[in-house]
């Protein structure tokens, strides 16, 4: 007899959302009651209406199927009447977005650790997605934590898996359970906003490109759309197959962890264009051939062509960025003569915007860019983004960046990235730069002199909320920037982020190496930090 139990269990205290969802090792999410209380902490906060649908799927790693039957007994024990889910537990995180955007569902639960390592010993992610298709903001999420701090129970339904590889719909007491395709909805999305006869005519002419879905969910979204409705030849879509574990792999697209694809990138006889996606599908990295695009210089670069994709022909509403992402496209913004907004890092705080009608397009320096045809960032759309471009202006990516360059300057950036630092030297690093703060302004520092440091803030034009502490921002009267920030995904330690960027107008001195150009503020940001007196390192871990 399959009924409704109340579980006794105990709560949490380390429950606490970080900037995409909650993430912690695997071995955590397993241990007795802890996904279970989370979850039950989501329902309690949200409080759906008796009967309202949600959508439910993950990014196929370690862990992942089991937490879907879990959260579908759940659910069902919770009053909701129907549960979307994604054949095989899949959806990636944009198509996720799509899912509850074009139903209607009152949410979503997404699984996923985005581009942390997964497996056995990796790590697990999950997040809560409000109606408009985005990740919760802080209220909700810091309500969840609060719940997830106090509940002493939570209610399961006692009933079979559901078999979730193939399309079908089930009964779980009073609720349904329909497996979709996770591909379909979201791709027949990718078709409206692109010009696909463009694209597939460039491809049938000789155009050659690569994409590396690195062993996690876009493999099925990439085969899809680019192998069969573009017409690319098969084997376009590399590491194609979604495993567990990503393949041993680190499924974060840059230039040091997509090292297969950077290899063929920047290989002989290599492609004309290449790609890559994160572990749940929303990050992107862009490659020309032997050439690298900066996700910043992409963003700026998107929208300053955005009217060649027939999905955004009408013109922008206006663009926004995380701060610690380049001004590249506040150049762009200021020519378009439309508004360019600053905000904290992550997607969540794009939401309000979209759903506000005042953005767009978004992006982050983080591989992340996106617009408001779902609410979550997209690599996929990004990489058709490109591909729409390519097609109808018919350059290598190489000059269209160059080009951009000299209509607009260039913002030189990189990030430097310290991570699995002892939580008290990262710390100490922030403490110090602080401390210093009231008497930096006016300083000067070989040819940079200090215009104004803070904390940043931000104030949401939208609703009013005020999110404090999102990162120390040095700036200085040439525009150029330093930003210190803590990650706030991590999962063992802290990880220290170093934002580089200086502006180059001069067309004649835009091929220069981004590190060799930055070399000065690099300094600067080791002088004020003490950062390697503080922390013992000597290089970044990974740099971007
Ligand atoms: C990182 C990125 C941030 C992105 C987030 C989720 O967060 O820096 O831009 O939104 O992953 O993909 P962080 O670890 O810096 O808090
Ligand atoms: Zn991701």
């Amino acid at each position: 007899m399959m009924s409704a139990k109340t579980i006794t269990s105990i709560p949490f205290a380390d429950q606490k959302p970080g900037t995409s969802g909650l993430r912690k090792k695997v071995a955590v999410f397993q241990s007795p009651h802890y996904l279970e209380n989370f979850v039950q902490a989501i329902f309690d906060t949200i409080a759906a209406p008796q009967g309202s649908m949600l959508v439910l799927g993950g990014d196929g790693r370690h862990f992942n199927r089991e937490a879907i039957q879990v959260i579908l007994r759940m659910a069902a024990a919770n009053g909701f009447g129907k549960v979307l889910v994604g054949q095989g537990g899949i959806l990636s995180t944009p198509a996720a977005s799509c899912v509850i955007r074009k139903y209607r569902t009152y949410g979503g639960i997404i699984l996923s650790a985005s581009h942390n390592p997964g497996g056995p010993d990796g790590d697990f992610g999950i997040k809560y997605n409000t109606g408009n298709g985005g990740p919760a903001p802080e209220k909700i999420t810091e309500a969840i934590y609060a719940r997830s701090k106090a509940l002493e129970s939570y209610r399961i339904f006692e009933a079979p898996d559901v078999a979730l590889d193939q399309v079908g719909k089930f009964v779980m007491g009073g609720m349904a359970v329909e497996v979709i395709d996770p591909v379909t909805d979201y791709a027949d999305l990718m078709e409206s906003l692109f010009d696909f006869d463009a694209i597939r005519a460039m491809i049938q002419g000789g155009f050659r490109l690569c994409f590396d879905a690195m062993h996690a969910v876009t493999g099925p979204y990439g085969r899809e759309i680019l192998e069969r409705r573009l017409g690319a030849p098969v084997g376009t879509v590399i590491n194609g197959v979604p495993l567990p574990d990503f393949g041993g792999g680190h499924p974060d697209p840059n230039l040091t962890y997509a090292h297969e694809l950077v290899e063929i990138m920047y290989g002989a006889d290599a492609p004309d264009f290449g790609a890559a996606s994160d572990g749940d599908g929303d990050r992107n990295m862009i490659l020309g051939r032997h050439f690298f695009v900066n996700p910043s210089d992409s963003l700026a670069v998107i929208a300053a062509n955005a009217a060649l994709a027939p999905g955004y022909a009408a013109g922008l509403a206006g663009v926004a960025r995380s701060m610690p992402t380049s001004e590249a496209v506040d150049r762009v913004a200021a020519k378009l003569g439309i508004p360019c907004y600053e905000t904290p890092t992550g997607w969540k705080f794009f939401g309000n915007l979209m759903d506000a009608g005042k953005v767009t397009l978004c992006g982050e320096e983080s591989f992340g860019t996106g617009s408001s045809h779902v609410r979550e960032k997209d690599g996929l759309w990004a990489v058709l983004f490109w591909l729409n471009i390519l097609a109808k202006r018919g350059q290598p990516v190489e000059k269209i960046v160059y080009g951009h360059w000299a209509e607009y300057g260039r913002n030189i950036y990189s990030r430097h990235d310290y991570e699995g630092l002892p939580s008290a030297a990262a710390n100490g690093v922030m403490a110090h730069l602080q401390s210093q703060f009231a008497e930096l302004p006016g300083k000067q520092f070989g040819a940079w002199r200090v215009k104004f440091c803070d904390d940043f803030s931000y104030t949401d034009p939208v609703d009013g909320s005020v999110s404090t502490g999102q990162g120390l921002r040095i700036s200085f009267e040439d525009g150029s920037r330093i930003v210190f920030r803590l990650s706030g995904t991590g999962t063992e330690g802290a990880t220290l982020r170093i934002y580089l960027e200086a502006f180059e107008p001069d067309a004649a001195r835009h091929g220069q190496d981004a590190q060799q150009a930055l070399a000065g503020l690099i300094a600067i940001a080791n002088e004020l930090s003490e950062l390697k007196q503080r922390t013992g390192r000597e290089q970044p871990t990974v740099i971007t």
